[in-house]
């Protein structure tokens, strides 16, 4: 249930002073959030870009704020693993046992906290494929506009007392949709990759989501546009854009790669890039741009 006890004021106000004192000026890491509609393939992207960047050498943190949590499996770690997962707010016991926080209440003690990527995952996460690190929410409660409820705000908390040292990214796969990405979870992100399939709906959340991006004060926003099959494709989701292309830092499009359904979810194959593929050449170029904004 939600908690109306604690004014949605105050608790913003909790997660402000939480993110001015854990966002130091030290942060060398960044933090890109994942978004789009429902089956355009976030999830995918959130798995191959986390490898990509692991294999970089970069400490990665996956975070999995899908309540469907098939994040895990998507990076490859096995499916009696991934299905035992216990996500974070099944844990809250626990995260209350380890933190001395109480969803509600001990707002002082949570400030207390300020774990780095490794204690995260030792306490709360699980370690998969190229020793990526994840981190499975599990279903947040969601209740009528305006409530922030305080199991929201721990769970945003965990993601962001996490202090991001030099070569340390946290990439979060969320729901589809927008309805959740006004909530603050993605409040203090570096970069946001909206991603897109060429149809007229997919890319109508994508604006949207630009849209919220921007007010949560997100200063880069990248366009995916995914499963892309020809330039007609790209020319409809241009016009489909019209001048809110604006709202987009700069914009990528995957092409359709059959291999995606004949591996899933072994990305082996499909990074180590033999045969070379349009579609993993591309996902190279987000992965850079990624990396050039960082944390501005
Ligand atoms: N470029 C691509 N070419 C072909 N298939 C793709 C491509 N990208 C993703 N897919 C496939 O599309 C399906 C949906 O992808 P995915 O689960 O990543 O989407 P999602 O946005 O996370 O979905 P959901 O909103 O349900 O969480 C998967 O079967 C995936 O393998
Ligand atoms: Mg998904």
């Amino acid at each position: 249930m939600c908690d109306h006890e604690d004014p949605k004021d105050k608790i913003l106000d909790a997660a402000q002073t939480i993110r001015q004192n854990t966002r130091k000026e030290t942060e060398k890491g960044f933090r890109v959030v994942i978004a789009g509609k429902g089956g355009v393939g976030k999830t995918t992207i959130t798995a191959l870009l986390s490898h990509l960047f692991a294999r970089d050498g970069l400490t990665v943190l996956a975070v999995d704020e899908d309540p469907q949590m098939n994040l895990p499996y998507a990076m490859g770690v096995p499916r009696e693993r991934s299905d035992a997962v216990v996500p974070l707010t099944k844990n809250l016991d626990y995260v209350e046992e380890k933190t001395g926080a109480r969803p509600g209440a001990g707002w002082g003690l949570m400030l207390k906290l300020n774990p780095d990527v490794s204690d995260v995952v030792e306490r709360f996460g699980i370690r998969g494929p190229d020793g990526v690190n994840i981190l499975v929410m599990g279903t947040v409660v969601q209740a009528a506009t305006g409530c922030l409820c305080p199991e929201n705000a721990l769970l945003e908390s965990i993601v962001r007392f996490i202090n991001l040292r030099e070569g340390e990214v946290i990439l979060m796969d969320t729901q589809a949709g927008v309805e959740h990405f006004g909530r603050s979870i993605a409040q203090g992100f570096d970069q946001a990759v909206l991603v897109t399939d060429p149809t007229f709906n997919a890319v109508q959340v994508v604006k949207h989501a630009a849209v919220l991006a921007r007010e949560l004060g997100i200063p880069t926003v990248h366009l995916v546009v995914n499963r892309v099959r020809s330039e007609r494709d790209v020319e409809k989701v241009e016009e489909i854009l019209g001048d809110t292309a604006d709202l987009f830092t700069d914009r990528f499009f995957l092409p359709y790669e059959e291999r995606l359904i004949e591996c899933e979810p072994d990305v082996e194959p499909m990074l180590a890039g033999v045969p070379p593929s349009p579609f993993v050449e591309e996902l190279g170029a987000v992965r850079s741009a990624l990396l050039r904004y960082g944390t501005k």
